[in-house]
């Protein structure tokens, strides 16, 4: 099977779109356009507005050149979303859009791929770059990393209780041999991992620690939470999907602090006048529906958070 013919479903479709598009003339920003799922159904809420989607992945961007051809209305970039103001103002022709849309993490084509690297679940090469040609490749990183950062990330990152031991094992390990595939990995880990958790594969935390650090997938997010809030006129939302705590966390946070202020010590005499608040949250975060867990089990975890601009 190619990469192309690994399908992707849109988690959250409907409701994250219900609240994205507001203006059928806007200009929207889809920063993870992945197969352009969400995309898509915004175009067609669209009557003369445009949307410009971004990805890192290479395929992602060949399928939306497709759709670029198809739709005059859609322009495609191969960049971080955390770069987007380099793109809005000449895409656009202003900096203050409608809305931008951010469905976090990897797709399934990405996961599905051995050939890319992220699977524990399939052998192949380990990459694990959502841009395979920019920056190092797991197996890269995994051969010149010092035991302490290999722990670190794994903890950090995959939330993996047994970071050290795990770390300790890849580097007595690559002493033998490069590890070069997924198949190594998984089972350095799995014979490292004392406690495998019900349900899960031992092999996951980790995979996802080193996934999030090769991709910068937390820095990225944060810097593009801070420019899409920058970018949005008044009225303008920003929809995230997030898909695990750590992501979710920040993305609380950000809109908690955009739509409340800082955490201040409650004695302060500082009114909401004073703190010059610009945003609103729009609803309480929302899950998907019980049919949408079990029709695609990958939208589990996901949780959908919306901000909105009240004021210039
Ligand atoms: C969950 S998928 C998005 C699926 C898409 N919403 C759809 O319906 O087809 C996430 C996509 O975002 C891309 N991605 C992740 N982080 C990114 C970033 N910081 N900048 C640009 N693209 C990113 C990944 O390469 C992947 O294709």
């Amino acid at each position: 099977m190619t990469s192309s013919e690994h399908e992707h479903i849109s988690v959250m479709l409907d409701e994250s779109v219900e609240m994205l598009v507001t203006n059928e003339s806007g200009q929207y920003v889809d920063g993870t356009f992945g197969r352009g799922g969400h995309t898509r159904l915004v175009l067609s809420k669209l009557r003369d507005g445009k949307l410009l989607g971004f990805d890192k992945d290479p395929v992602a961007i060949e399928f939306g050149r497709k759709l670029e051809a198809e739709d005059s209305r859609f322009e495609i970039v191969q960049d971080s979303f955390a770069n987007m103001l380099d793109h809005i103002p000449a895409v656009f022709g202003t900096e203050k859009i409608d809305g931008i849309m951010m469905d976090l993490g990897v797709s399934s084509p990405q996961l599905d791929d051995a050939e890319r690297g992220f699977s524990f679940m399939n052998d192949g090469p380990l990459d694990m770059r959502m841009n395979p040609d920019q920056g190092m490749s797991a197996a890269e990183w995994i051969a010149v990393a010092a035991e302490k950062e290999i722990a670190d990330v794994m903890y950090q990152y995959g939330e993996e209780r047994f970071s050290r031991r795990i770390a300790k094992a890849i580097c007595e390990k690559r002493l033998e041999a490069p590890i070069t595939t997924t198949a190594q990995l998984s089972k350095i880990v799995a014979e490292a991992n004392p406690a495998w958790e019900k349900g899960k594969n031992p092999a996951t935390r980790a995979f996802q620690g080193i996934r999030i650090y090769i991709n910068n997938e937390l820095g990225d997010l944060e810097k593009g939470l801070e420019v899409a809030a920058d970018s949005l006129k008044v009225g303008g939302r920003l929809v995230v999907i997030s898909f695990h705590s750590l992501e979710d966390r920040i993305v609380k946070r950000f809109m908690k602090k955009m739509s409340k202020g800082p955490d201040l010590p409650r004695h302060l005499p500082i009114q909401n006048a004073h703190l010059d608040i610009k945003f609103k949250t729009v609803g309480k975060a929302t899950k998907p529906s019980k049919d949408e867990v079990t029709s695609n089990v990958r939208s589990r975890s996901a949780v959908l958070r919306v901000l909105e601009r009240t004021r210039d």
